[in-house]
């Protein structure tokens, strides 16, 4: 509708509503998106059927999917892989959501001009996956419960950018199943890191 496939639309402003419906429409997808996926997580009904990862293949359709976003807000999304990087033993859906909503909130939290770096490497039995962003960066006295549900640090309700407060509890969700490691480390102003290590070997799974 928004493009007149089928003829057009005759103002303007039709237009401009579809696309008002449509970006709507796109917030309530997320959102409920979001909540289903915590809840089913919590009532423990998450499957993680696990495969041998190219970590950096699915990295890069996760980027392909946060270009538009990262092209509309200005801000850089560059990708550092290490060369030779070995197999992750994890769940595909479950690594591309972590990777999804880190990304989206490094491109959410920078201003225009800002760069993402992401990192992939491995060490020993632990793979790496390092978002970096120049963003606005978290107070420091929000970090510790950040990752609780809900929570949004110092998101003014007001003026805030888009969002439930529930990405990183996901995330921390998904990398706990995973027996792995989160880290923040954000300065206000400057910017955030958010570092995710996981078992190459899944150990723990089930
Ligand atoms: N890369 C980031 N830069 C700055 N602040 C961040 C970043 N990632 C997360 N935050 C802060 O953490 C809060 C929680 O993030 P999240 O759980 O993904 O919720 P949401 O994105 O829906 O607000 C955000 O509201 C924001 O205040
Ligand atoms: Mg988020």
């Amino acid at each position: 509708m928004e493009n007149n496939i089928f003829g057009p639309l005759g103002n303007e402003k039709y237009t401009e509503y579809v696309r008002d419906i449509r970006a709507s429409a796109f917030h309530l997808l997320d959102l409920v998106g979001d909540i289903l996926d915590t809840s089913a997580i919590e009532s423990g009904e998450f499957s993680l059927p696990r495969s041998s990862l190219k970590v950096d293949e699915v990295m890069r359709e996760c980027m392909k999917l946060m270009r538009v976003q990262a092209l509309n807000a200005g801000v850089e999304l560059a990708a550092n892989f290490r060369a030779g990087l070995p197999l992750l033993h994890a769940d595909r859906l479950a690594i591309k959501q972590i990777a999804i909503n880190l990304l989206a909130n490094a491109v959410k939290f920078t201003p225009e001009g800002g760069r993402i770096d992401i990192d992939l490497s491995a060490t020993g039995n632990t793979f790496l996956i390092s978002v970096a962003d120049t963003g606005s960066g978290i107070p420091e006295d929000v970090l510790p419960d950040i990752l609780l549900p809900f929570d949004r640090g110092r998101q003014n309700p007001h003026e805030s950018k888009e969002g439930t407060g529930l990405g990183l509890a996901i995330v921390n969700s998904l990398v706990a199943l995973h027996d792995g490691k989160i880290e923040i480390e954000s300065v206000v102003g400057a910017g955030t890191t958010v570092r995710v290590w996981l078992p190459l070997d899944g150990s723990g799974a089930a």
